[in-house]
């Protein structure tokens, strides 16, 4: 994992990111009490931006905080972090957390100012191994809280799964319950029967996925059918395909499930399909406003 860039953005100033510090006493750091977003950065541009704030923002009504800044600002602190950071290609991190207080209590505070802290990373471009080979992933049970469709930085229990599937020699681990598929530890899961494209339902039990929003839209666009309903494992497991999606990386093939292939054992013709369809798309929004005017 590359070093992030060397600008961050702390409570009110771009400040070298080695400088950057928040007080121990942060309810981010002795709680959790706080949510982010991770959202790509193409040709200097922000990508989804108005769906990455607006799940911020639900996210923080969620915790019952409200958004330290409207979408403009945003989008304005955003475009100069990459700016400051030389532009091109990247990803952002956002964080808002309830703040730093005397002591620790944990009901919350209405009156504490919010920390909020922005860094950019690079973003590597895909091995050509992903696009040859694909990615393997391994299947373990969802151990995380109730409140999934959260975006909190209270990811112990993902931490500790994509850790098992890097142990395992693999890329990502796809969290199972109740006999279901629910998502990746870090990313959504996209399984394809049939030619179709099917998608869990949201729920308090996943997040709603920004890249997968946009996979789904894309199939749509290149006629094929995509279906919202649960997803059995056995379903999962016999599926043609499995794609993950997360905003690092857009989609990527899954070949290999608990070492068993998926499908032909290959990248199949729908992920071909919507990688196409996410470079040009990409190349589409490219120079556009981050907000619809007006
Ligand atoms: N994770 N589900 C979970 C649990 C995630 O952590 C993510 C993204 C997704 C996909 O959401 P999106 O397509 O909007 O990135 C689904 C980010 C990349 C992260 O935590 O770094």
């Amino acid at each position: 994992m590359a070093a992030p860039l060397p600008i961050a953005w702390l409570n009110g100033a771009f400040v070298p990111l080695a400088e950057a510090r928040v007080s121990p006493l942060d309810r981010g750091f002795l709680f959790a009490d706080s949510v982010y977003e991770v959202l790509p950065v193409y040709g200097g541009r922000p990508f989804l931006f108005v769906e990455h704030i607006a799940r911020l923002e639900r996210s923080l009504r969620e915790i019952r905080m409200r958004s330290p800044f409207g979408r403009p600002e945003w989008a304005a602190l955003l475009t100069e972090l990459v700016a400051r950071n030389g532009g091109g290609e990247m990803y952002l991190y956002v964080q808002v957390t309830r703040g730093a207080e005397e002591g620790r209590n944990h009901a919350l505070n209405p009156a504490l100012a919010p920390t909020v802290f922005m860094m950019a990373s690079p973003l590597a471009p895909l091995e050509e191994s992903v696009s040859t080979h694909g990615v393997g992933a391994v299947t373990m049970p969802d151990e995380r809280w109730g409140r999934c469709d959260i975006k909190s930085t209270a990811l112990l229990a993902n931490v500790l799964a994509k850790s098992r599937a890097v142990d395992a020699g693999e890329t990502e681990a796809i969290l199972l319950a109740d006999g279901e598929l629910r998502e990746g530890s870090s990313s959504s899961v996209l399984v394809v029967k049939d030619g179709v494209i099917h998608a869990p339902p949201y729920g308090p039990e996943i997040l709603p996925g920004t890249t997968r929003e946009l996979a789904l839209s894309l199939a749509t666009r290149a006629g094929i059918a995509t279906r919202v309903a649960p997803i059995g494992e056995a379903v999962l497991r016999a599926a043609d395909e499995v794609m993950i999606s997360f905003a690092t990386r857009g989609v990527l093939p899954v070949t290999r499930i608990d070492g068993a292939p998926v499908g032909s054992g290959r990248p199949g013709p729908v992920w071909r399909t919507l990688a196409a369809g996410f470079d040009a798309y990409r190349r589409e929004v490219a120079g556009t406003p981050l907000l619809p005017a007006g």
